[in-house]
């Protein structure tokens, strides 16, 4: 998508917390999770956004990092915290990690949520990303990735349109282009009014689980579980897996 950048999706949602069909729920169940894994010591997020996850990790006592490209998300995210300080935000790009958080690391924990990593839009960028991630953890630190498998249709077609929703007042449609080669997606949701439409446009490269841990053995980060769902739900290979990468001691 010419003069997509990695601020462009943020950039583009200034009332992010209220696009109800972008915006995931899982906030509880995955700060849940995620506590367990920093121990009360301290996190980076990739992608922070609105602090959705960020801030209720903070506010169990883990000082929480978060890293964002887009200067609108990070404003939505300050007008959260109304003033406080309980998650710092940093800008930059998380494909560089290691340069953008190494003066705050080692971090216990760091995790990306809700299909962000995939906001990477070359293998280059996601293995560097890995590299990076590997550079700021502690020994013993673990990295919380949750991304969802490619969806079927997708990789048999080359574009699609679908219907996410229609009401009385809007249609939601979601058209995209998809590039078998690079694992790349270009695509636009159209949110459809009487008073006009809006675009929301989005690029991501799609991962098999498999090439992830790949990437994480060529980072010295090797998987140590997969599930399915932050409650321990089996990954039966479709919909999203919560996949935990270490880096070992010594
Ligand atoms: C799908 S939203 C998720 C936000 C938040 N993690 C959540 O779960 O609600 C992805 C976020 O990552 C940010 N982002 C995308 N690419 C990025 C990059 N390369 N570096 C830093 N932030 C990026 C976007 O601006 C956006 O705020």
């Amino acid at each position: 998508m010419k003069g997509w950048n990695a601020a462009t999706f943020g950039d583009t949602m200034p009332d992010y917390d209220h696009q109800d069909w972008a915006v995931a729920t899982d906030e509880a169940e995955a700060t849940d999770f995620l506590a367990g894994f920093a121990k009360g010591g301290r996190a980076l997020e990739l992608g922070v956004g609105t602090g959705r996850v960020a801030i209720p990790l903070a506010r169990r006592g883990v000082r929480t990092t978060g890293i964002e490209a887009s200067a609108a998300m990070v404003g939505q995210l300050e007008r959260k915290l109304g003033g406080g300080d309980e998650v710092r935000a940093v800008l930059g790009d998380f494909a560089d990690v290691a340069a953008v958080a190494r003066s705050q690391a080692p971090f216990d924990l760091v995790y990306c949520v809700h299909n962000t990593f995939l906001l990477l839009l070359t293998q280059e960028e996601q293995v560097r990303c890995f590299r990076g991630v590997a550079e700021v953890l502690a020994p013993g630190g673990v990295f919380v990735l949750q991304v969802s498998a490619p969806r079927a249709y997708l990789l048999s077609e080359r574009q699609s349109v679908h219907t996410l929703d229609v009401g009385l007042d809007r249609t939601v449609l979601l058209a995209a282009t998809h590039d078998p080669v690079s694992q790349r997606v270009d695509r636009q949701q159209v949110v459809m009014t009487e008073a006009g439409n809006r675009l929301y446009p989005l690029a991501y490269r799609y991962v098999f689980h498999a090439e992830l841990d790949l990437m994480g053995a060529l980072a010295g980060l090797p998987l140590s579980r997969r599930w399915g769902g932050w409650r321990g739900e089996p990954f039966t290979g479709a919909g999203f897996h919560v996949s935990v990468y270490h880096k070992p001691v010594g």
